[in-house]
């Protein structure tokens, strides 16, 4: 069986959401900037915002750290993990946090939160997804794509139990009513 997805976000407006948010992130000027994308679920926003930068006159320097508070199920399990650090010295630096999807707020806020510890001079928090009213942890983004509705949505780097990352386009999976697709584990 094939599921079908609905399209939320599509390429041409994810496309354009992305110039305007470069442009945004340019017009602070930041210094010695380094972007962080939170793998896994970010490399494909990370991957366009990147190259808008570029184009929106920045040349950032790129670090990847993978967290995960995502184990069991489609709800958080509350704990943040550390499976890959980044590896290059934040002291000082501006940094660009960027990550796909903000719900609890407990992925963004720790990893925020450890690269402030480690002497950013700055940590900026850059998500595609925020859904509202969700928050268990206080922490307001600074630029945000889409407020999106409550719901799972997959595609464009997100995943349910390791599917759909490839899809251009971010949309929500139509279950029947006997599947059992959104017990499955979920993977950062
Ligand atoms: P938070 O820590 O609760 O804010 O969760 C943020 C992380 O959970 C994101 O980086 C995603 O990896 C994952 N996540 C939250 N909601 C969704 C969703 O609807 N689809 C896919 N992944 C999600
Ligand atoms: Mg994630």
């Amino acid at each position: 069986m094939t599921p079908r997805i609905k399209v939320l976000y599509d390429e041409p407006m994810i496309a354009q959401r992305i110039e305007e948010m470069a442009r945004a992130i340019a017009a602070a000027e930041p210094r010695d900037l380094l972007v962080v994308a939170v793998l896994k679920g970010s490399f494909m926003f990370a991957a366009d915002l990147i190259r808008a930068l570029h184009r929106a006159g920045l040349a950032p320097h790129v670090e990847f750290t993978h967290l995960s508070s995502y184990r069991t199920s489609t709800i958080s399990s509350g704990q943040v993990t550390i499976l890959k650090d980044v590896d290059s010295e934040v002291r000082g630096r501006d940094v660009l946090l960027v990550d796909d999807i903000l719900e609890s707020g407990r992925t963004l806020a720790f990893a925020k939160d450890l690269l402030a510890a480690r002497g950013a001079r700055r940590v900026e928090t850059c998500v595609l997804l925020e859904k509202p009213g969700k928050r268990s942890v206080n922490v307001d983004p600074d630029h945000v794509g889409f407020v999106c509705p409550d719901l799972f949505v997959v595609g464009y780097g997100m995943d349910v139990a390791h599917a759909y990352r490839q899809l251009p386009f971010v949309g929500v999976v139509e279950h029947d009513a006997d599947d059992k697709q959104g017990e499955l584990a979920l993977h950062g």
